[in-house]
């Protein structure tokens, strides 16, 4: 299954990175994720929303591909970074790729609430009528990786605590029979 991964942080040693990167390696032989490169897409600019510059229309052609996209955000002040609800309103406009797409949300903080306010937050975006994405029932399903420092090895920028890569293969497992759920409802 193809998944496009979009993260809402450019720092270099970003933990939410990490975690995209180590979901990449740990899932390979299940998921084909795809990190999309966010830092590319300009501004949202709805001048150009018609007929958006070629790395926006990639970028969403990335996504129209996809069986789903994995959605790892940082939070900042309590809410998602720009840089992913950047990403997120080009594709909201015109071809609106995002409708009826499978999408999971992970996030990391070196803080103890998880993203959790970054996710609530998320997830009245995802419902919004340009993007009306089919967002994994987060019951039982929030992945919260609350103090990141403690939990990723910084010389090998992997997540490595046990217990929350336990419940990360659980919540992909879930998250893979999703798609196929919805996917059966779209055909
Ligand atoms: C502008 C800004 C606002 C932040 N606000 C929050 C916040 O509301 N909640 C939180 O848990 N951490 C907050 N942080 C700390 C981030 O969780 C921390 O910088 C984290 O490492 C960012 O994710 P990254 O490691 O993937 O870059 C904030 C950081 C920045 C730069």
């Amino acid at each position: 299954m193809k998944i496009i991964a979009l993260v809402g942080s450019l720092r270099r040693d970003s933990f939410n990175m990490q975690l995209a990167t180590t979901m990449k390696d740990r899932y390979k032989d299940k998921l084909s994720i795809e990190v999309a490169d966010l830092r590319a897409l300009p501004y949202f600019d709805q001048d150009e929303e018609q007929n958006p510059p070629q790395v926006v229309k990639d970028f969403k052609t990335s996504i129209a591909q996809a069986d789903g996209v994995l959605i790892v955000t940082p939070e900042y002040n309590w809410s998602v970074p720009g840089v992913l609800k950047n990403a997120i309103d080009w594709t909201s406009r015109e071809d609106k790729v995002f409708i009826g797409k499978p999408v999971m949300v992970v996030g990391a903080t070196p803080g103890a609430m998880g993203t959790i306010r970054a996710q609530l937050h998320l997830r009245d975006i995802l419902s919004s009528p340009g993007i009306q994405a089919k967002l994994l029932p987060p019951a039982s399903n929030e992945v919260l990786v609350n103090f990141a420092a403690q939990k990723f090895d910084a010389s090998t920028g992997r997540l490595v605590d046990e217990s929350t890569l336990n419940f990360l293969d659980a919540k992909v497992n879930i998250f893979i029979e999703f798609i196929g759920e919805v996917k059966s409802l779209n055909v």
